[in-house]
């Protein structure tokens, strides 16, 4: 309650708010104070309902100059758009022959490959044949075009930083003359800097993104398999982030991206973050349990993780779960707002107090 001094009448007072609203000023002691107001929520998506819909998409739309990209966004249920406040994750399909025409525009993306095999993403020129587990980067401002040479439809998860982009008021795109861009060379990238520890020693990779932008399946899964045998986290287990090799930092500026395996029977502690995140369930069954919510999951759904809800993710089977993420953890870092809180009470775990039935 606004403490009165005395001096003004009620009138007095009211004809004061009119005044200072019609002159374009607020009363700040009238408004809300500093506060979150979260309006991201837990979500899930499943698999068996989004893929006849992606796949049904084809004969709906075809990716023209009109259309662009034919992809279905996970909306969230508490945002107008967006999958989180920050990113933004959609399907995205690609039939035999076609092609996706070339385009480029300021906020980021990834694209998470999900089924099919055959088509592939030039990015700067460089074209990069994309099969399931391939993550493929296409940084703020790059060149890009899909193309599908293959006999199979490509169904891909795509990952953007649009809504922080949006926010900020940066958002650019531009459309390249042709459909397809030229091509200068064949998984260039991964030839010259997906060796680990080894790159190009007269390079200068002095550029705003990681100068690798495929990252190849075989090479992750093995990656995870040897960290599983060796170290986890008690919140994540055995959690490994995609890493621009001449940094050793996150991928993009905006968007880390992980991969992490669950291992059989693994029920992880809760802990809550200022990052939001995507998750995509590569591989496996399981649930995770956010802010009291237990979410059962499944082969191919996707998840999400609001920023500070608290969250636990459990295999509950004798085979390995792998989950995919994008996370805006890099912007939250950099900008100094990342913090982080272990869940103390009941030996790491949440109270179940309601089932996702979404
Ligand atoms: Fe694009
Ligand atoms: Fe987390």
């Amino acid at each position: 309650m606004t403490q009165l001094l005395g001096r003004v009448s009620p009138e007095e007072e009211q004809q004061f708010y009119e005044n200072t609203e019609s002159a374009g000023l607020r009363a700040s002691w009238m408004g809300r104070r500093l506060e979150r107001k979260p309006q991201v929520e837990p979500f899930a998506w499943r698999w068996e309902q989004a893929r006849p819909l992606i796949l049904r998409s084809g004969d709906i739309v075809t990716p023209d100059r009109d259309v662009e990209r034919r992809v279905l966004t996970l909306k969230n249920p508490g945002l107008d758009y967006g999958t989180t406040h920050t990113m933004v994750s959609a399907l995205q399909l690609l039939l035999p022959g076609e092609n996706a025409p070339a385009h480029r525009h300021t906020p980021t993306a990834i694209r998470w490959v999900l089924q099919g095999t055959g088509a592939y993403t030039t990015v700067e020129g460089d074209k990069c044949y994309m099969e399931p587990g391939d993550l493929v980067l296409t940084p703020s401002w790059t060149w890009h075009d899909h193309n599908n040479e293959g006999n199979e439809p490509m169904i891909w998860l795509d990952g953007l930083d649009v809504p922080l982009v949006n926010t900020l008021d940066a958002t650019f795109f531009e459309q390249y003359p042709e459909d397809q861009q030229p091509i200068v060379g064949v998984g260039e990238s991964a030839r010259k800097y997906a060796s680990g520890t080894l790159r190009p020693a007269w390079e200068d990779t002095n550029i705003p993104y990681s100068p690798l932008w495929h990252y190849k399946w075989e090479q992750t899964h093995a990656a995870l398999r040897n960290l599983a045998q060796t170290d986890s986290s008690p919140f994540d287990d055995v959690a490994m982030e995609f890493s621009d090799p001449a940094t050793g930092g996150p991928v993009l500026r905006t968007l880390a991206c992980w991969i992490q395996m669950i291992r059989p029977n693994v029920n992880t502690r809760a802990h809550r973050h200022t990052s939001s995140a995507v998750y995509q369930v590569f591989k496996g069954q399981g649930h995770s349990v956010i802010n009291g919510q237990r979410f059962d999951w499944d082969e191919g759904d996707f998840l999400v993780v609001p920023s500070w809800a608290w969250h636990e993710h459990a295999n509950d089977t004798d085979d390995e779960a792998i989950l995919f993420s994008i996370q805006d953890i890099p912007v939250m870092k950099s900008l100094s707002l990342y913090r982080e809180e272990p869940y103390t009470e009941n030996a790491g775990h949440q109270p179940i107090t309601s089932v996702f039935e979404g």
